[in-house]
């Protein structure tokens, strides 16, 4: 169970995190969504207990975090592939035995889990090699097996998806979804696509705020009644204001689908357009909407 209420974090005079309040039950998948400088690392931190709140409560499996109490860490993980731990002279399986018994681990435990572990994300083959000869993909998946040796009951994953190829992506996916009822996880995430089938809710944060904490039955429900317009003009061109920019000449709306018959019409006849389509939305236009409305 993770309580957090009003939270607040600052860095100097600027605040990260402007009082935010949720709670996430065991065994809940979570994504938390916002575009860079939201919040997302600095939350994950927090949770795990390397950053101190400035003020406001949290509290991880009744463990005040920032105490860093043995019982507490031994029962979560902080993954951050952007920030390996990994030894790069070692191969992965000497470094998880380093690792390992800083957790009290023996090696035929640590061979055992890893593994098992590698095996479920086809680097097994891998293990023995050093780190530094590993694509950057398998350096990802070595630094996740890293930090779920000890068998930790919470992680906190932070930008997983940064650099890996789609493949690669979805691998990691159906990995992470295997751990569905048996683990509590918290995900950040700016790319968004295939996220919404693994998680069980989206909490959106944007400028230390939450623009929305949401099951994703609800998301699919709104979006169902959604359609996006895409539009593709030669040029800049002066379009309703539900439509916005994307990029040079590329515009899109996020709509009600009772609305889309009447948008269509009236943009018809403006001159410049090349292209107009209409796509069942996914939860990236929903996210950008939240955002860009605030
Ligand atoms: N140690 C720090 N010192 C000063 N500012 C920081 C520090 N860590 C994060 N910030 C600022 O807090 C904001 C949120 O950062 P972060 O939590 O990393 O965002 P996200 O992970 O969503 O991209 C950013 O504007 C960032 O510059
Ligand atoms: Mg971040």
């Amino acid at each position: 169970m993770i309580e957090v209420r009003n939270l607040v974090k600052r860095f100097r005079q600027f605040t990260a995190l402007r009082g935010i309040t949720f709670s996430i039950r065991d065994g809940e998948f979570v994504a938390v969504l916002g575009v860079n400088g939201a919040g997302k690392s600095t939350l994950l931190k927090i949770l795990s207990g390397i950053l101190y709140p400035d003020s406001g409560e949290v509290m991880v499996n009744n463990f005040v975090p920032y105490k860093r109490k043995k019982e507490f860490l031994k029962n979560i993980a902080l993954v951050n592939p952007q920030k390996t731990r990994l030894i790069i002279d070692l191969p992965p399986m000497d470094n998880f035995r380093l690792f390992g018994s800083a957790y009290g681990l023996g090696k035929k435990e640590v061979h055992k889990k890893a593994e098992s572990l590698a095996q479920m994300l086809n680097v097994e083959s891998k293990l023995k090699n050093q780190v530094r000869t590993l694509s950057f993909g398998e350096r990802v998946k070595m630094e996740i097996i890293l930090g779920l040796l000890h068998n930790p009951s919470v992680i906190f994953l932070d930008e997983p998806f940064i650099g890996l190829d789609f493949i690669s992506r979805k691998q990691l996916i159906s990995f992470l979804d295997a751990f569905k009822g048996k683990k509590t996880l918290i995900i950040t995430s700016h790319i968004i696509e295939g996220i919404k089938e693994l998680v069980d809710t989206v909490l959106v944060l944007h400028k230390g705020e939450i623009a929305a904490k949401m099951s994703t039955d609800e998301i699919k429900a709104i979006l169902q009644n959604r359609v996006t317009i895409e539009v593709k003009a030669e040029q800049e061109i002066k379009l309703p204001q539900v439509f916005k920019a994307k990029e040079y000449g590329v515009y899109s709306a996020f709509v009600d689908k009772h609305d889309e018959a009447a948008i269509l019409k009236e943009i018809e006849n403006i001159p410049g357009i090349l292209e107009m389509s209409v796509k069942t939305p996914e939860l990236e236009d929903f996210v950008e909407e939240l955002i860009t409305s605030k």
